[in-house]
């Protein structure tokens, strides 16, 4: 496997093989990689005939800084599971590489998506998302990027962008991979005590219910998602929102013919936990 930290060399690989007739596929993290990131990368190899990841912890989409300090940074696990997995070549560039001086004069955003529920939570983030995967697509060119359907917004993010900018890549979303108790694989799960990982399994739990009060018919979105949010609080998290959305856009469904996707997120001890569960039908 290639592991590559600058932009001339990765752009030389790139060429070497596009003039040899390979196709590209793209999983972009920002590292601390679990089987989550392991099934878009093996996802990856099924839609390409070679797969580069990047491992990048973004500094514009963190909103606070001690968040951004904390993040774990495991480069060398992280190349050895990407290696084992088969991946063929690695991008680890460094901020400076990404941000010279400090920061880039432009940005890419999409209002609206951007300003819901995460975006609402998280003022800026998503137009640091946006903006970086902007110009690590530019960088690589690839045919197809994976993503998780775990970060439920930030692949609608890049569908509108890519759609919008006629970026030629097709978005591939992956669903959520889990711990065998339900929890969501997350790199903050590692922020959790050992009795918050107890805990930890009732958040998905209790999304489910709600889908499952859904499946039942229940159309009082939001005094179910004021249930849920009891029900966090009564578990010990602090929720920051549950919310019954449909697929199409994010905004509050207007009648009971959408596609619908329940999303939450909720503060457990130092983690800020999300998760979501698209409604089958
Ligand atoms: P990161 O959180 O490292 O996630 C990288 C990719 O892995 C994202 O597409 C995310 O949705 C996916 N992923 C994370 N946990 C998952 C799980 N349990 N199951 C399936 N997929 C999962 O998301 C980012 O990094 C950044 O915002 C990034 C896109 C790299 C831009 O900086």
């Amino acid at each position: 496997m290639l592991i590559v930290e600058d932009i001339q060399a990765l752009r030389a690989q790139i060429k070497t093989w596009r003039r040899a007739g390979e196709t590209i596929a793209f999983v972009p993290t920002m590292g601390n990689l679990h089987d989550g990131h392991v099934a878009l990368v093996k996802r990856a190899q099924e839609l390409g005939s070679k797969v580069v990841a990047s491992i990048f912890v973004n500094p514009t989409q963190f909103d606070r800084k001690e968040d951004l300090a904390a993040y774990p940074r495991t480069l060398t696990e992280d190349c050895q599971h990407l290696q084992a997995v088969g991946t063929d070549m690695v991008f680890t560039p460094t901020p400076t590489l990404m941000y010279p001086g400090g920061g880039l004069a432009t940005r890419v955003e999409v209002p609206g998506i951007s300003q819901l529920l995460e975006g609402a939570s998280r003022p800026g983030h998503f137009t640091g998302v946006s903006t970086v995967v902007c110009k690590l697509f530019n960088l690589v060119q690839p045919d197809v990027a994976v993503f998780g359907e775990k970060d439920f917004q930030q692949l609608m993010l890049i569908r509108q962008m890519v759609r919008d900018l006629d970026m030629d890549i097709e978005i591939v979303g992956l669903p959520t991979v889990r711990e065998a108790d339900g929890l969501a694989m997350s790199s903050r799960n590692g922020y959790l005590t050992v009795e918050e990982r107890k805990i930890a399994p009732a958040f998905n739990r209790i999304l489910r219910e709600v889908v499952d009060a859904l499946h039942k018919g229940r159309q009082d979105y939001p005094p179910l998602q004021a249930e849920a949010m009891k029900s966090l609080e009564l578990q010990g998290f602090r929720p920051d929102y549950v919310e019954i959305r449909r697929v199409s856009d994010l905004l509050p469904p207007e009648d009971g013919k959408e596609a619908l996707v329940v999303l939450g997120s909720a503060w457990l001890g130092k983690a800020r936990l999300i998760d979501n569960i698209p409604l089958k039908d």
